[in-house]
């Protein structure tokens, strides 16, 4: 794991930060020497990898959240900032999708699901963050999208491809609009990576295809794609806005 000393002290809030790619930036961040918020709909899940950070040592609290819901958000929000004063570090990570499925598949409650899961709630959670990150100077906001949305030669779902590429248009424009702020906004497109989630997903068949069909022939660990949010968030990155880092093992090469 790379060392950024520049992190430690830093409030860092993580939504889906239980488990899979943001569980793994939680507990990167923590390692860190930052203060991490655990935001996360499994409340349970959240309240158990607060009690093993904090348990080695670090700092880490879980807040009980369901990003699709702006109560919720706010609520959350409102106790980071009541529990710690400010937020550093924004990283969105709860999203996903459970079933493949094709535009005729699709009905407008399913769509707005997703929807609202993987775009709505990156607005309502940026919406509710942002104020209190603003008029200090400095700080760093990661959203994750995928490489669904960059090209990738598979099968995926409609509605989740569609809102991971507005993530990508969501950066670029707010980018833009905290960068007098020192705020810097980017982008993860991670490739397949094994979560809870994923081996849920898929078969066994599905998991073999893709290892044939990216170049590294393999299924990434979440871990590496927390090195993308972490890098993000450091000195290493204080230039870089609006962009998008593609981790994918040579599967698209956007
Ligand atoms: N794993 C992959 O292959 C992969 C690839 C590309 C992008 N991504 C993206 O990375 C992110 C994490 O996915 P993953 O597969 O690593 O983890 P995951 O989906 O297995 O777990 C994500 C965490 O998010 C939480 N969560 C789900 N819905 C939530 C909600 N409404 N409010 C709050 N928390 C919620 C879950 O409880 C869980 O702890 C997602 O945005 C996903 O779209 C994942």
């Amino acid at each position: 794991m790379a060392e950024y000393p520049e992190l430690r002290g830093k409030v860092v809030v993580v939504t889906g930060g239980a488990a899979g790619i943001g569980g793994a930036a939680s507990a990167q961040f923590a390692r860190q020497g930052a203060t991490v918020a655990i935001l996360d709909r499994d409340g349970q899940a959240a309240q158990d990898l607060a009690v093993s950070l904090t348990t080695e040592g670090l700092h880490a609290q879980a807040f009980r959240t369901d990003v699709t819901s702006r109560t919720e958000v706010e609520r959350a929000i409102g106790e980071v900032v009541l529990a710690y004063g400010q937020i550093d570090i924004l990283v969105t990570t709860a999203g996903g999708f459970w079933y493949r499925r094709t535009l005729l598949e699709i009905d407008e409650e399913e769509w707005d699901a997703i929807v609202d899961l993987n775009l709505k709630s990156v607005y309502l959670t940026c919406h509710a963050a942002v104020p209190h990150m603003l008029g200090r100077g400095w700080g760093r906001i990661v959203l994750v999208s995928s490489w669904l949305a960059r090209g990738a030669p598979v099968h995926a779902s409609l509605h989740y491809v569609a809102s991971k590429a507005g993530l990508i248009g969501m950066t670029r424009q707010l980018a833009r609009e905290l960068a007098p702020n020192g705020i810097t906004v980017n982008a993860t497109a991670p490739g397949v990576a094994w979560s809870p989630r994923i081996r849920q997903l898929y078969d066994d068949t599905t998991i073999a295809n893709l290892e044939q069909l990216i170049p590294q022939h393999r299924i990434s660990e979440a871990s590496e794609h927390a090195d993308s949010i972490l890098f993000f968030a450091s000195n290493a990155a204080t230039f870089i806005t609006g962009a998008v880092l593609d981790a994918n093992g040579g599967g698209v090469m956007p």
